[in-house]
């Protein structure tokens, strides 16, 4: 480890000028709790505060979350640099020289010579589509419409056999052990280099200092997986870096548009917006939010229209309102992405792809229709329950004249004063600064809500088994064809709170009717208003529908062994020890 490589001396000064709390408290507000202090993470998105600064150990951590550790840590994570660089990145602000010792030295070498295979690569990749070996992945490219231009601007090229890229690169006289560390090859079983990618369409990522630092590569057809990217290396970190950024942050236009995959980075540019960064298959990180808001101020996601694109798209507004960013939403009339969207308008694309963004709506008017669309506005109990959910969506707004011209439009569109709306936004705000300030800290804001809880009052005493309750009734919901595995397993006696019990059995008796789909309306006879409301927050947790029945299991597992430990008579708070201990902590400092 370069750590204990580092003189004594340096890590002392480092650590004495860069102490958790200054470190930490140049990127989030740090609240007094006590000894210790609080904060929201950065890492991670939440509403209240659960990273803890402890100044007596030098260390944070995040209950959330699970991240933590030292200075370091903390600014490897933030900053996105590697444990050295987060180093020097803190020697340099405290105004210490950093020591030259040769295990650093030989560390940013080797970053250097992973530069420079990366480079040499996607040149090699890059001529090799345009030769003989290349001609079928040329054709397929320009079977998707791609031009000549295009390839030439984003550096696309073709792996063609097992052995070229290792040969190439030996050729040239790199080192085998630098060849598998920049991961675009591999020891194969005899021991000889292997290329990581053959016969794909070569995709270089390049970082905003123009270097080439990792490959998207994908297949010629249907074979699977369909992409293969290089995996972290000394010069890539997953999650930090986004396709198309070294393009992007030269653009003129004041926004980006955030696509989800290569193609469709690739397609948008081509009809002329050099403006288009891609987060590479999954939603976007809070990393690579902080990325793009280094740059500009408002983004346009244009994820996939498919269920898994939507999900991306509400995660992806949430970490980049929390980056600051203005956050609209583009929603695709034809295809399932960017691209097909574009081939399916042929000369028209360009056109109709600005008309697209023109009418792409605001994050929040985008999500007050998600939750419009699952109400019926002709019912009264509907167009209450839509209300409550769209109040808190609008209480989330920091900006007080956002916040008005929403209420406003909610008013009108609800046909009910503008008052009424800003009144019960305030109301909704009290309560949550009243569970804010009872407990700083996860556990105790749970404790409060749950305390607070008047609908299902038991929720306080079992905190897990309720929390787990929830999530089997939610996944439920999702998976309603699981309904005879479930019922074998767990019985609504097993459950600990009364009104989550209520709930289940309603469940169990809708779907023994053979219903195929559990409908909110099916609960309104035998629930009451608050007590729908809260149903419909079991409703809406479509993250369910992708989990598998290990997650069922799981939930049950934790409901009936918290059962058991009541009617054994252990009447402990069923939280575990350490939430215990932290609770305890918790409330010693706030007394004092
Ligand atoms: P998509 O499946 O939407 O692919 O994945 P795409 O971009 O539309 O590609 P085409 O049009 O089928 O060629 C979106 C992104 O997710 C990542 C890639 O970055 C891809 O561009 N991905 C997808 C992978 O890394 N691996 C995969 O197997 C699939
Ligand atoms: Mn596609």
């Amino acid at each position: 480890m370069i750590f204990l490589l580092l003189p004594e001396y340096f890590l002392t000064e480092l650590f004495s000028k860069n102490d958790i709390v200054s470190v930490v408290s140049l990127y989030v507000n740090l609240k007094r709790s006590g000894r210790n202090l609080v904060s929201l993470c950065p890492f991670h998105n939440e509403k209240t505060a659960s990273m803890f600064v402890y100044p007596e150990s030098n260390s944070f951590y995040c209950f959330g979350c699970g991240v933590g550790g030292s200075a370091i840590t903390f600014i490897e994570k933030i900053e996105n640099l590697s444990y050295i660089d987060a180093i020097k990145f803190l020697a340099q602000k405290a105004g210490i020289s950093f020591p030259g010792d040769s295990s650093t030295i030989s560390l940013l070498k080797q970053r250097e010579i992973i530069f420079s295979i990366n480079r040499e690569s996607a040149k090699f990749y890059y001529d090799l589509l345009y030769s003989k070996e290349g001609i079928k992945a040329l054709e397929y490219m320009k079977k998707r419409g791609i031009l000549d231009n295009t390839i030439r601007y984003f550096g696309i090229g073709y792996s063609s056999s097992y052995y070229s890229i290792s040969k190439f690169l030996l050729n040239k006289g790199y080192e085998e052990e630098d060849i598998v560390k920049s991961g675009l090859a591999f020891y194969g079983r005899k021991g000889v280099l292997v290329d990581r990618f053959f016969n794909r369409v070569m995709f270089p990522i390049i970082n905003i200092s123009g270097n080439v630092i990792a490959f998207g590569a994908r297949a010629l057809g249907d074979q699977k997986p369909k992409y293969i990217n290089t995996s972290e290396t000394p010069i890539f970190k997953k999650g930090s870096n986004l396709f198309s950024i070294n393009f992007a942050k030269k653009s003129k236009k004041d926004f980006f548009i955030l696509a989800e995959g290569y193609m469709d980075v690739v397609a948008i540019s081509q009809i002329g917006f050099d403006n288009v960064v891609a987060s590479l298959g999954t939603s976007i990180t809070s990393a690579q939010a902080r990325l793009i808001s280094k740059y500009i101020k408002e983004v346009v996601i244009a994820y996939d229209s498919d269920r898994a694109g939507q999900n991306a798209t509400e995660k992806a507004i949430l970490i980049l309102r929390q980056a600051g960013m203005f956050v609209r939403v583009l929603k695709i009339s034809r295809g399932k992405d960017p691209d097909e969207f574009i081939r399916l308008c042929g000369n028209q694309a360009s056109y109709q792809f600005s008309e697209l963004i023109k009418k792409a709506e605001n994050d929040i008017e985008y999500r007050l229709q998600k939750i419009g669309s699952m109400f019926d506005e002709a019912k009264l109990e509907h167009r209450l329950m839509y209300l409550r959910e769209a109040i808190k969506i609008l209480c989330e707004i920091d900006d007080v004249m956002e916040q008005e011209i929403w209420a406003g439009k909610l008013s009108h569109e609800m046909k009910i004063e503008k008052e009424t709306v800003m009144s019960q936004i305030k109301k909704e705000h009290r309560r949550k600064q009243r569970i804010h300030e009872r407990g700083e800290g996860l556990i105790a804001k749970k404790i409060a809500l749950a305390k607070d809880d008047k609908i299902n009052p038991e929720k306080s005493k079992f905190l897990r088994a309720a929390s787990a309750e929830e999530a089997l009734i939610s996944y439920l919901i999702y998976h309603p064809e699981e309904v005879s595995i479930i019922s074998r397993e767990i019985d609504p006696k097993d459950f600990c709170t009364t009104f989550n019990r209520r709930v289940f059995r309603s469940i169990l008796h809708i779907l023994a009717r053979g219903i195929k789909e559990v409908n909110i309306d099916e609960f309104s006879k035998e629930f009451s208003h608050e007590e729908m409301s809260r149903i419909v927050k079991l409703f809406i947790k479509d993250s369910f529908k992708k989990e598998n029945f290990s997650s069922a299991r799981c939930y049950i597992r934790v409901i009936i062994e918290e059962k058991k430990r009541n009617t054994i008579g252990n009447d402990s708070n069923s939280l575990d020890v350490d939430s215990i201990k932290e609770y305890m902590k918790m409330l010693k400092c706030s007394k004092k």
